[in-house]
């Protein structure tokens, strides 16, 4: 480990965080921690999962309470209290994981907590004034949302892009952006960096966190790595490689970032023919998948990808369409009836419908596979846990214990069990929506380790990812979308990434 220096006080430092340590019971998450953030420039925060990033961001925020060390905000010393200080005092945060209410409107929620009066004598929101704060916002970035819009009726991405614009709308002089991208669109992600690199114009200190190496050597000026709550190296980003970063990442050389695939492809197992969705753009969508093989789907954002694994696994209604199964008509109406036939699916919104937040790593492992742990009329703790070990050791996820709430782990850790769970329910049909989406580099290698292994005993893998160079070093198929229906079909040897976006393009 590098020596670890403080940077002497400059008239361009913004933020500077000192000798930081944060305990959780049985993890000692911050050691010691420094950070400093100098006006208009962007500083990456990088490391695998669990290292401490997202912990450091909210002691700064006000959601804990480091134990000890200093932060000084323009050369003050701050110790925010709650995020409503912090949020007071210039600095925003758009977080991991989204938080928002989900049944109200866009403009309720980039308000919530600060609505706007009628007048000073009239303590009754006005709407008129919220709608034309947003659209102020909105047009100001550029972002093409309805203020009135319910939340829970946009994709994921745009509502991320909701809490980028409320976080902005603070006027915050240090905005953290925790993971921003991991839902976006290529071109929202444009998007972002155009907002990022106006907010770096106006001298703002941008934190940016993300396991996206290209975008980290693109976006930021100064990067700093940590690893296990510690600091460990902050450089100039051009001073970086990527191998750079991942050995001062991983602490050790990482030399293919894609297992070598060794599966072999049999009979088609798995037909679907002509899906037509009730609720969304979904039509027509008809393909054929192999035994022991990983089929991936790509297609811009909106295109229809989650809502083909859905209809495939009846958590949304289908309109038209069959599926069969080893030639047998299968109907999967919903989840639970999918998993008796042997399907299973990693949904994209772990948080909304995957976490069992306050129950603890076992329970989130076996919920799906209750059956399996059934010794007469009792489950048995012992199945349980050595089901939960397994999940643990094969991902590495990184908790104290089985018992620990899942709440607890970092965002990374939290969606390596939910894997675990679905590859306990034993399916022959695995359908994984955007499976490496905040996963450090050297857990990836090992996730994709596990696919192909699964596909190496004869199992199908449908794999949705935005991630094109995953899906080329991932699957042997690629099926593409492009405004809910299939429009092409490739083999991953053989194909680009350009033929794919072309293909993704035909009907958007
Ligand atoms: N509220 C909490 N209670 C207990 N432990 C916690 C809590 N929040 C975080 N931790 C632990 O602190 C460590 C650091 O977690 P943190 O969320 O900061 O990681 P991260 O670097 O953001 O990882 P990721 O890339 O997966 O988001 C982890 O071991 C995590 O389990
Ligand atoms: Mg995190």
């Amino acid at each position: 480990m590098e020596k670890q220096t403080v940077s002497s006080e400059s008239k361009n430092v913004l933020l500077r965080m000192e000798g930081i340590c944060k305990e959780f019971p049985g993890v000692k998450a911050l050691d010691n921690v420094n950070l400093t953030v100098k006006a208009g420039t962007v500083h990456a925060l990088m490391g695998e999962n669990g290292a401490g990033k997202s912990t450091l961001m909210k002691c700064l925020f006000g959601v804990y309470n480091k134990n000890s060390g200093h932060i000084y905000f323009e050369g003050r010393e701050v110790n925010f209290k709650t995020s409503k200080e912090a949020l007071e005092n210039g600095v925003a945060m758009v977080h991991q994981e989204l938080n928002q209410a989900l049944k109200r409107n866009v403009m309720d929620n980039m308000w919530l907590g600060r609505f706007p009066k009628i007048s000073k004598w009239c303590p009754l929101t006005s709407e008129k004034k919220m709608y034309d704060a947003t659209m102020k916002v909105f047009e100001e970035l550029d972002v093409h949302v309805d203020p009135r819009t319910v939340m829970s009726q946009m994709p994921v991405s745009q509502r991320q892009m909701v809490e980028i614009a409320k976080a902005v709308s603070f006027n915050s002089k240090i905005i953290v952006f925790d993971e921003p991208t991991s839902s976006l669109t290529e071109e929202e992600v444009e998007h972002l960096f155009r907002i990022i690199n106006m907010l770096r114009d106006r001298g703002c200190g941008i934190i940016y966190i993300s396991h996206k190496m290209e975008e980290i050597l693109r976006i930021s000026d100064e990067v700093t790595i940590m690893r296990d709550g510690q600091w460990v190296a902050t450089r100039p980003a051009k001073e970086l490689t990527m191998n750079e970063i991942i050995r001062l990442m991983v602490g050790r050389e990482l030399t293919n970032r894609y297992p070598e695939k060794d599966n072999k492809v049999g009979e088609p197992i798995l037909q679907v023919k002509n899906l037509t969705a009730q609720y969304s753009l979904l039509k027509d969508v008809s393909f054929e998948a192999k035994a022991g093989e990983v089929l991936g789907v790509a297609g811009l954002d909106g295109s229809g990808r989650t809502e083909l694994l859905e209809n495939i696994f009846g958590i949304a209604t289908r309109k038209e369409g069959e599926i069969y199964l080893h030639g047998k008509r299968v109907m999967n109406r919903n989840a639970r009836e999918s998993l008796a036939n042997k399907f299973a699916m990693l949904t994209e919104e772990r948080r909304a419908t995957g976490i069992f937040g306050i129950r603890d790593i076992q329970a989130n492992t076996t919920i799906s596979s209750l059956p399996k742990y059934k010794k007469g009329p009792f489950l048995s703790d012992k199945l349980m846990s050595e089901s939960t070990e397994w999940g643990i050791k094969a991902m590495r996820t990184k908790t104290p214990s089985q018992k620990t709430q899942i709440r607890s782990l970092s965002g990374g850790n939290q969606q390596k069990v939910i894997l675990a769970r679905w590859l306990l329910t034993d399916p022959e049909v695995l359908l994984l929506d955007e499976p490496t989406r905040g996963i450090d580099v050297g857990a990836k290698y090992e996730i994709y380790q596990l696919i192909l292994d699964l596909a190496k005993q004869g199992k199908t893998i449908i794999m949705v990812s935005s991630e094109m160079p995953e899906l080329l070093g991932v699957c042997d198929r690629i099926l593409v979308m492009s405004g809910g229906r299939l429009s092409g079909e490739v083999g991953a040897k053989e194909t680009s990434q350009e033929e794919i976006m072309t293909l993704a393009t035909k009907y958007a």
